[in-house]
Order: structure tokens, then C-alpha cells, then sequence
């Protein structure tokens, strides 16, 4: 079965969100039409060798002819260097602005080549073909691309919304489990924002997805694309409600810098992971919600093998993870902006959240108080 969403209500061109099995056999069937020319095709390595072959077979086959353009794989490939290298290829390849990018990849992939897209003669077209669960359920959708710079991540980038998104989850198959457990926390998110039933799914039958079942992946993707194109398609430019979204990220973000951004200590998602349980837990401190709630949060995060406590992460000081909060991009004039919760299913954005109360709270975190 396939599923189609439409990300629209933006001041963007609306596109299609097409989940299912055995999609990149079809990808120059549905690309074809968009391009009038030819296309790129731009991966990193180890997607490259999975799935380049077939991915310009099929371009061929439908008469979209494609270039592969591999990247190194890893997050140093979001850089200055590696853009300009990109486009440079892009140029050599005699591209015009009727060509096609197509990024095959994940998060470091979909973020370069939908930056080289945006760039590249004022901006052309790009179809996202996000090969890891993160990227499926989150950074492919929403029109983010970005690279970082020696003073932090994805701070300089632009909104450049795909033509369309492909995602296919016959490709989850080959994903390592750690990495598709990074993503499950992702979509776990999309439950904790704004919708209980679907985290009560995830935490039960749906959790088979967490192990790769196909099945339980393919209903949990269309739900958390359901989820993020409904909050794109309000609030394209992160005006207001997209930075929901954030859940877990601004606590996951300053843990994820401590430990210097080290993968092999702590993935992307299992930051968030963490950090959605200390949303909870910071927001039933505050009196926001329900003890209840942030244990059943933590417990269901827990259960799909995520760190829901600091010291399942490292050893940290409270100060210095409050500075790092404090200097995240999404705070604002130096006071802290959170995501918390009233409850599971509903949270919300909170401004001028005291540092202090932050600061007391993750000392008794670390205490284990
Ligand atoms: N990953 C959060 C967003 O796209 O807004």
C-alpha cells in the first residue's frame, strides 16, 4: 500500500509525501515529470553502493538521465568545502536550472543537496529520497536544508521546500538498529507534541517498529508525516507552532554539544530522546503536567531502548548545560524557549522559561533526585 501527503497552506508550491514499499524502483516514474532535463543524483557512500545503481537505473529508464554525486557520509559533509565541491560538480555536469537534485540519503544528505539545490543558479528543483528512519519522519519534510560551521550546526541555510518526498521503507531494512532507534525517537516525538493515541500505539502495538517490522515502520512514518506537514503547511518559517517540533531538542541539543557532538556516545536521536524525557520531567517539576506523564513518557522512550537519564549519557554539569541552552539558536534576546508539556499528546511553546528553575532542576537530575 501506498500513502500520499500533501505538505500545503505554506507560501510554497504544494508537494507529495509518498510512503510505501518499493518505491525507489519507481522514482524515475514519478521524477521524470518534474524534470524537464536531466538530474543529479547526490549521496554519500555507503547509500551510494546500497542504492545508486538502482536509483539512476530507474532516472534512465524513464528518460531523466542522472549523474551520481557521492559525498563523504557523516555530518563534516554539512561544510562549506563539501557545498562548494557539490555545486562545483553540479556546474561541471553542465546542469541548468531545468535540472532535478535528487537527494538520496539521510539528514546530512537531504540538508547539503537541498542547500545545493537552493543555491545553486538562484534555485532549482529537488526530490528528497530520505534513506534513514530520521530523515523519513522528519528532516526530509518541511523544506529545512543547511550546513554547519566551526560556531555550530545548521546555521547557515535556507527553507527550499522539495518538488517531492519519497520514502520508502524497504530501504530501513539495511539501516543499522542504533540508527533506527534514533529515528523511532523522532517519531515518538510527533506522539508526545500532539497525539496520545498514536504514542499509546507506538508504545504498544506499534512498538514492533522500533525492531524493523515493515508494517509498523510504514504506519508510523505516514503518521509522523501527517503530523509534520500539518505543522509546515501552518507555520512554514518557524514563526510560532513549527518550533514544537523542537521537543527534547533544546535539552538534547546541549548534551549532544557536551559530549562534542560524538555519535558513537550519543546519536542525534537518542538526544532527543533524553531530552523529551527532561521536557517532561522539567514541565511536571514546573506543575505543568502530571508526574504520571513524564514517567509514562520516559518509560515508553526507555522501552524502545532510548536514554531517558543524563547519566545513561555521560557526566555533566547543570551550569554548563544551561549555558549551552541559553546559546542555542532558538533562544531568544538570552532567555531560555522550551518546549514543554501539558500533557502527553499535548505540548507547547514556553518563552521566558527561568534559567535558574532549569539550572535547580538539572541538579537534581544529575544528583539523582
Ligand atoms: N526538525 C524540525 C523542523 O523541521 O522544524
Amino acid at each position: 500500500m501506498t500513502t500520499t501527503v500533501t505538505v500545503s497552506g505554506g507560501d510554497f508550491r504544494p508537494y507529495e509525501v509518498v510512503v510505501g514499499r518499493g518505491l525507489l524502483a519507481g522514482l524515475g516514474g514519478r521524477v521524470a515529470p518534474l524534470a524537464q532535463g536531466r538530474t543529479v543524483v547526490i549521496t554519500d557512500e555507503t547509500v551510494g553502493r546500497l542504492h545508486g545503481k538502482a536509483a539512476l537505473a530507474s532516472l534512465k529508464a524513464a528518460g531523466a538521465p542522472g549523474r551520481l554525486l557521492t559525498v563523504p557520509p557523516g555530518e563534516g559533509s554539512k561544510s562549506f568545502a563539501e557545498l562548494e565541491r557539490v555545486i562545483d560538480r553540479m556546474l561541471a555536469f553542465q546542469l541548468d536550472r531545468k535540472d532535478v537534485v535528487v537527494a538520496l540519503g539521510g539528514g546530512v544528505v537531504g540538508d547539503l543537496a537541498g542547500l545545493a539545490a537552493a543555491l545553486f543558479m538562484r534555485g532549482v528543483d529537488f526530490v528528497q529520497v530520505p534513506t534513514t528512519l530520521l530523515a523519513q519522519v522528519d528532516s526530509s519534510v518541511g523544506g529545512k536544508t543547511a550546513i554547519d560551521t566551526p560556531r555550530g550546526k545548521n546555521l547557515v541555510g535556507a527553507f527550499h521546500q522539495p518538488r517531492l518526498v519519497l520514502a520508502d521503507i524497504d530501504v530501513l531494512a539495511t539501516l543499522p538498529e542504533r540508527q533506527l532507534r534514533s529515528g523511532w525517537a523522532e517519531v515518538l516525538k510527533h506522539g508526545l507534541i500532539c497525539d496520545a493515541d498514536f504514542f499509546e500505539w507506538l508504545a504498544g502495538e506499534g512498538s514492533a517498529g522500533a525492531g524493523g517490522d515493515p508494517e509498523a515502520l510504514e504506519r508510523a512514518v505516514v503518521r509522523s508525516v501527517e503530523i509534520k506537514s500539518a505543522i509546515v503547511g501552518e507555520d512554514e518559517k518557524e514563526a510560532g507552532r513549527r518550533a514544537l517540533l523542537n521537543l527534547g531538542h533544546t535539552f538534547g541539543h546541549a548534551i549532544e554539544a557536551e559530549l562534542g557532538f560524538d555519535e558513537t556516545k550519543l546519536t542525534h536521536g537518542e538526544a532527543v530522546a533524553l531530552g523529551c524525557a527532561l521536557a517532561f520531567r522539567f514541565s511536571a517539576a514546573s506543575g505543568l503536567c502530571a508526574p504520571d506523564a513524564a514517567a509514562r513518557a520516559a518509560t515508553v522512550l526507555g522501552a524502545a531502548g532510548l536514554p531517558t537519564r543524563l547519566d545513561q549519557a555521560g557526566t555533566f554539569k547543570a551550569a554548563s548545560l544551561v549555558k549551552r541552552m541559553g546559546g542555542d539558536k532558538k533562544a531568544e534576546r538570552g532567555r531560555l524557549t522550551l518546549i514543554l508539556a501539558w500533557e502527553i499528546g499535548d505540548a507547547f511553546v514556553a518563552r521566558d522559561v527561568d534559567a535558574g528553575a532549569v539550572t535547580a532542576f538539572l541538579e537534581a537530575e544529575i544528583a539523582g533526585g
